[in-house]
This record gives structure tokens, sequence and C-alpha cells, in this order.
């Protein structure tokens, strides 16, 4: 299979970043993180650009991400969770959704890492978006990796089989 770029969607703490990193390594690809990407950019932290410049300004500069990515080859690409929202995801690359149930993903993100997502704050508010955003992450994924319990060379493996 040719691929340019594989790019993670899935809610939040369900470890885009972590395993984006691991796979560019692991292929030489160059790893890409819209989130770091837009916190350099501004020389600000997430919590802060929402607190300062809004949630709709933040999607707008995820969709200024992606009409970068399309641009880009052989990248593994981490995204924020709000990404599928972008207009053009279909063109970036080969989409993979890291899947994991709600309370999972709670359990995974300690205090710190919670404090860094404003959308995950408030607890209901979170399981409702995750209900939201279920399905749409599903139809977008080109695959769909099931991540519960599942150590980072078992993510990889499993990921590498699909990918040649
Ligand atoms: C968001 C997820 C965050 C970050 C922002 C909004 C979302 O990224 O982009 O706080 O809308 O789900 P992570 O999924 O990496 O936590």
């Amino acid at each position: 299979m040719k691929i340019d770029n594989i790019i993670f969607i899935g809610f939040m703490g369900c470890g885009k970043s972590t395993l984006a990193r691991a796979l560019a390594e692991d292929l030489d690809f160059v790893f890409l993180d819209s989130d770091a990407l837009i916190q350099q950019k501004f020389n600000q932290k997430i919590t802060t650009i929402f607190e300062q410049k809004g949630e709709s300004f933040f999607r707008e500069q995820e969709q200024k991400m992606a009409d970068f990515f399309i641009h880009c080859q052989k990248a593994c690409i981490a995204t924020g969770g709000g990404f599928i929202h972008v207009s053009n995801l279909e063109n970036i690359g080969f989409c993979i959704y890291l899947k994991a149930s709600f309370e999972y993903l709670k359990k995974a993100l300690n205090a710190s890492e919670i404090s860094k997502r404003p959308l995950f704050c408030d607890e209901i508010k979170a399981k409702k978006l995750y209900n939201e955003r279920l399905n749409k992450y599903e139809q977008k994924a080109n695959f769909i990796l099931n991540v519960e319990n599942k150590n980072i060379n078992e993510l990889l493996s499993e990921i590498k089989k699909v990918i040649k």
C-alpha cells in the first residue's frame, strides 16, 4: 500500500501523540503534532489559547494545520481530539482511529493531563462530547485500532500489518 502520511485521530487521552511519535521513529518518517505546532506558533498553551482567543479560533488553526498537512509526505501526524472537523482530513493520509471507552480514557489521564485539556475538565460535558464524536471517528477512519490494555509494541505491530 502506498501511503503518504499516517494520521491519528481519537478522543483525548487515547495516545495519539505517543503512538505517532513511536511509529515515526520506527518507519523513519517525520513526526508532526497538530496541537504542538499550534502551541509553538502562538507560544501559548492550548488552555491559554482557548481562554484568550476562544475555541473557534483554535478550530480555525486546526484547519490551517490540515491545509499544511495535505502537502506533507512520509509523516506520522498526531492530532487533537476535535481534528475530525477539518474539511480535508481524507486528503491528508491513512487515518487511524485509536478507540477506547470513555471510562478507560478517564483513567488514562491524570489530574495534570486533564488540566491541559479545557474540554475534559468537566467530566459530564466530556462524556457528552465523546458520545457525540464516536460515530464521526469511526466514519473518518481507514482503520480502527482498539487501544485498551495494549502496550506500544502491540499497537505498532497491529498498525504495521495494515500499512504494509
Ligand atoms: C481537544 C483535544 C485536545 C486539544 C484541545 C481540544 C478536543 O487534544 O486539541 O484541547 O476538542 O478534543 P488531545 O486530543 O491531544 O488531548
